[in-house]
C-alpha cells in the first residue's frame, strides 16, 4: 500500500474523547475532544489533555468543547481538531491527506452531517467515509461474523445513547438519545449546590462519579466515600466535601433513567422476526457510561434481556471503523466482517 498522502485513518469523534487508529500502528490516540481558546487573540493555546490542564487557572483561556452530542458543532475547532490529530500521528506531517473514516451517531441530522462533511474535507482529508458507532462498536468487538446473524449494541457515551440493533451487518432499528455520563456529572453538581450550597466543577463531579458512583436501587453495594473540592456559594472560599455512594445515586437516578428507557426505545422498533432471537444475543454494552457499576444489571431487570459489557477500553467503535474501511477497500469482505453496504456512505467533497 502506497502511503505518500498518509494511511488510512479512522476516528471516533467523541464528545468526551477523540479516539484515533492509523492503519498498521493501531489506536495512537485518546485524547479528551477539546481545545483551549485565547480570548484576547482567538489563538488555539493547546488540544486535548493540555487544553485541559489549563481551564480554570487563566482567565484568557476559554474551553471550546467541538463536539456535541457526538457531532461538530464548532466547525473551525472541529476541522483544527482533526488537522492536528492528523498531523501529529502521520510522519508526513503537512502533506498528510488520508483517507478518513468516522464513526457518527445513527440518528444524525443532515444539519450536523454536512458540518462533519464540511470539517473533515477541510482538515486535509482525500475522501470521507462515515459509519454508524453501533456497527462500527460491533465490526470492532467482531460481533458481525459468522454464528452473529444478529447483535444489540447500546452505546452509552458522554452525551448520547445510541442503540442499534444489527443483523447481517446491518441496522434493524436504531435509537439515539441525548442521555450520557454528562448529564450525570450535571445532576451531581446540582445536588451539592442544592443540598450543600456548594459549586462543583464538571471534572470534580465526574470524579465522584467514577470514584462511589453506581446505579440508583438495585442490590446492596458497598458505601464508599470520596472527598470532593469546590467553592462555597456563599463565602466565595473554597470548601471540601464528603460524598457518598448514596448521594451519587439519589443524583444520578433521573438520568439513569433516561439511559435506560432509551435503550428500550432502541429495541421498540425490531421486527417481530428478530425480536424473538434478542432473547438469546441480550444487549452487548460499549461507552464509558456502560461502566457505571449495576447499569448492565438494571437495564437486564427493565428489558428482560441479558446485558453485559462487551469492551471496556472503549476502542471497540474506533478499531471497528478502521476494518470496516479495509473491507470496503478490498471489495470482497473478509470473512469476519460483513457491513451493510448501504450504510457505508462515502462522503463526497462539498
Ligand atoms: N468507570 C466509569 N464509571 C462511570 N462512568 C464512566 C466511567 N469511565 C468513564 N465514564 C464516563 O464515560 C463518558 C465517556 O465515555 P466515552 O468515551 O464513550 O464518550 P464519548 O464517545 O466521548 O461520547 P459520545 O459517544 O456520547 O459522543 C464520560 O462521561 C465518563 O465520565
Ligand atoms: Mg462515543
Amino acid at each position: 500500500m502506497w502511503h505518500y498522502a498518509g494511511r488510512d485513518t479512522a476516528i471516533d469523534l467523541g464528545s468526551a474523547t477523540v479516539r484515533m487508529h492509523v492503519e498498521d500502528r493501531g489506536v495512537v490516540c485518546r485524547e479528551p475532544s477539546l481545545l483551549a481558546r485565547s480570548r484576547r487573540t482567538g489563538a488555539i493555546l493547546a488540544l486535548g489533555a493540555p487544553a485541559l490542564r489549563m481551564v480554570g487557572r487563566d482567565p484568557d483561556v476559554r474551553l471550546v468543547r467541538p463536539i456535541r452530542e457526538g457531532a461538530p458543532t464548532e466547525t473551525d475547532e472541529a476541522e483544527y481538531l482533526m488537522r492536528q490529530l492528523v498531523r501529529i500521528h502521520h510522519r508526513r506531517r503537512l502533506m498528510a491527506r488520508p483517507r478518513l473514516v468516522i464513526t457518527v451517531p445513527s440518528g444524525m441530522t443532515s444539519v450536523h452531517y454536512r458540518a462533519l462533511q464540511f470539517s473533515a474535507y477541510q482538515a486535509g482529508v482525500r475522501r470521507l467515509t462515515v459509519v454508524p458507532t453501533p456497527i462500527a462498536a460491533a465490526v470492532g468487538m467482531g460481533m458481525t461474523g459468522r454464528g452473529h446473524e444478529i447483535a444489540v449494541i447500546a452505546d452509552i457515551g458522554a452525551e448520547l445513547t445510541d442503540v442499534g440493533v444489527i443483523a447481517f451487518g446491518g441496522l434493524v432499528t436504531s435509537h439515539t438519545a441525548a442521555v450520557g455520563g454528562a448529564d450525570l456529572d450535571r445532576a451531581i453538581i446540582a445536588l451539592v449546590k442544592r443540598e450543600h450550597g456548594v459549586d462543583l466543577s464538571a471534572e470534580a463531579a465526574e470524579a465522584a462519579k467514577i470514584a462511589v458512583g453506581t446505579v440508583p436501587t438495585l442490590g446492596r453495594h458497598a458505601v464508599r466515600r470520596t472527598v470532593v473540592d469546590g467553592r462555597d456559594l456563599q463565602s466565595g472560599l473554597p470548601r471540601r466535601l464528603i460524598l457518598t455512594t448514596s448521594d451519587v445515586q439519589r443524583a444520578i437516578e433521573g438520568p439513569v433513567s433516561r439511559i435506560v428507557e432509551a435503550v428500550h426505545q432502541g429495541l421498540r422498533g425490531c421486527t417481530p422476526e428478530v425480536a424473538g432471537e434478542l432473547l438469546a444475543v441480550g444487549i452487548t454494552l460499549t461507552g464509558g457510561t456502560s461502566r457505571l457499576p449495576g447499569l448492565e444489571k438494571l437495564i437486564q431487570e427493565r428489558t428482560g434481556l441479558g446485558a453485559c459489557i462487551g469492551d471496556a477500553s472503549g476502542d471497540a467503535a474506533v478499531i471497528g471503523a478502521a476494518r470496516v474501511q479495509r473491507t470496503n477497500d478490498s471489495q470482497k469482505p473478509a470473512r469476519d466482517v460483513t457491513p451493510h453496504p448501504r450504510l457505508l456512505r462515502t462522503v463526497p467533497q462539498p
